[in-house]
């Protein structure tokens, strides 16, 4: 009988469940492919005493020591999230001379770098397919099948609750509260939502994307952030009328060197294939020079997705473990200069309520005209004769950021203006 290759799993919660159900019913054919059966040696989670469906109580341990002392684990599966302890638990592993797979986005955008480094520095592999995009395969194709191109732009919507949640109020009309109440009841929004809803998981994610498709050290901090909380249901309708969906948008590029990059409400016209990826589905589309424009698409999260991006790290670094194949150098990154918001050229979409009265228009097109701000459209939407007021829908050309922030703050505090709602930036010339 051929001797099996251990593993231990770090966490058995959602994808932990799903990775050692998929390691269970698939044990024939993952040995098939390695050459050697797969054996679950230990599994770490808080609580050891609880009882966990298909997982034998002999594997439950609750420390990181008793992984480390068994010495037939040869990769680690680390699915526990969060940034501490994963993080330090990772780098025993990896210190140890463990092969580690991760999910987690949060330790690898935070500490990619020193994590790969130490991991190379021992002779063992750090794999993350699943940190990004649940199932879709992104990770690999970045590192290896898209290797020989430079890459220009990656475009991306990478968190499937707010996906959920605008295609609903896209679809329905609804609000911003109603549909959060509904992704929470069916489970796909945390009972706290910050890190979906604020963008936070969505920047963990472009980080990972943005270095891995430029080469360069990329930190969360360096993505520029903006959540969904403060849509409304008259965006979504504006957005329609004018042939754009919103979306939630993940961006990354590199400009005269620069690092620009932002995970912010977007108005993408309809006609883009990423206006057209709805509900909790997510995609990445990557542009290099070599190949034009890929799209990768799919389920970005769930159990049985997350597992299958997690075994395939695993099937890989278990294979090369058979053949006594030792981990290829990993590319070095260098440190890039951020490219602040300011001066990025866009776009924008902007609503502003106005009292109903002649000249008011003229004195906003003035101070737009002021910034050099040339107007695209502008449509008078809705009037409230009860009020007095309108509601003015403006979009722009190109022009950078930070003349608008300014143009908006001057349009904000003339005495005929109510209010300037969102503005948003538009994908387009
Ligand atoms: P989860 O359901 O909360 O499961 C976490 C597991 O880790 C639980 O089994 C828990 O033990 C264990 N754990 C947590 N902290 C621990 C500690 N300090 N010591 C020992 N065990 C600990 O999480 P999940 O949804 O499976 O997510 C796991 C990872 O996958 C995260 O990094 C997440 O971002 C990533 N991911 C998730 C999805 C998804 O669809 N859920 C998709 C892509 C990536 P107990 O069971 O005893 O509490
Ligand atoms: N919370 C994430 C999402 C799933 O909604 O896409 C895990 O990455």
């Amino acid at each position: 009988m051929t001797e099996s290759l251990g593993v231990s799993l770090l966490g058995a919660g959602n994808v932990g469940g799903g990775v050692l159900a998929a390691l269970a019913a698939g044990a024939e054919r993952y040995a098939a492919r390695v050459g050697r059966p797969l054996e679950v040696r230990r599994v770490l989670v808080r609580d050891a005493s609880k009882r966990r469906k298909g997982v034998s109580k002999r594997v439950l341990v609750d420390s990181l020591d008793a992984v480390l002392v068994d010495s037939r684990t040869r990769i680690v599966i680390e699915l526990m999230g969060g940034e501490r302890p994963a993080f330090d638990y990772i780098r025993r592993c990896l210190e140890s001379g463990r092969h580690v797979v991760t999910a987690n986005k949060e330790v690898m955008a935070k500490h990619g770098g020193e994590l790969l480094r130490t991991a190379a520095a021992h002779g063992v592999r750090l794999l993350y397919e699943a940190s990004v995009g649940g199932g879709i395969p992104i990770i690999s194709p970045l590192s290896r099948d898209l290797l020989a191109n430079e890459v220009t732009a990656v475009t991306a919507i990478i968190n499937g609750t707010t996906n959920y949640m605008l295609t609903a109020m896209a679809q329905r009309g609804s609000d911003y509260a109603g549909v959060l109440a509904e992704a929470q009841r069916l489970g796909y929004a945390e009972p706290d939502p910050t890190a979906d809803v604020e963008g936070i998981d969505a920047a963990y994610k472009l980080a990972i994307l943005c270095g891995l498709a430029f080469h360069v050290d990329v930190s969360p901090a360096d993505v520029t952030r903006r959540g969904i909380t403060r849509l409304t249901a008259r965006d979504f309708r504006y957005a329609e009328e004018l042939g754009y969906a919103i979306k939630l948008l993940a961006s990354g590029r590199l400009i005269e060197g620069e690092l620009v990059a932002s995970v912010q409400p977007v108005f993408v016209p309809k006609a883009e294939p990423l206006a057209r990826v709805d509900g909790v589905l997510n995609a990445v589309q990557v542009e290099g020079d070599l190949v034009g424009r890929v799209i990768f698409e799919g389920p970005g999260a769930g159990p049985m997705p997350t597992a299958s991006a997690v075994l395939a790290d695993v099937l890989d670094v278990a294979r090369d473990l058979v053949a006594s194949r030792p981990p290829s150098e990993t590319i070095a990154y260098r440190p890039v200069v951020v490219r602040p918001s300011s001066k990025v050229v866009s776009r924008f979409y902007m609503r502003v309520t106005v009292l109903d009265q002649p000249g008011v228009l003229a004195r906003i097109a003035t101070i737009l005209g002021k910034h050099d701000i040339s107007i695209a459209s502008v449509i008078q939407f809705e009037t409230d004769a009860r009020s007095g007021t309108a509601e003015l829908v403006i979009t722009t050309h190109a022009s950078p950021g930070g003349e608008l922030e300014a143009a908006v703050k001057e349009i904000t505090a003339l005495n005929v203006v109510s209010e300037v709602g969102n503005v948003l930036p538009m994908v387009g010339a």
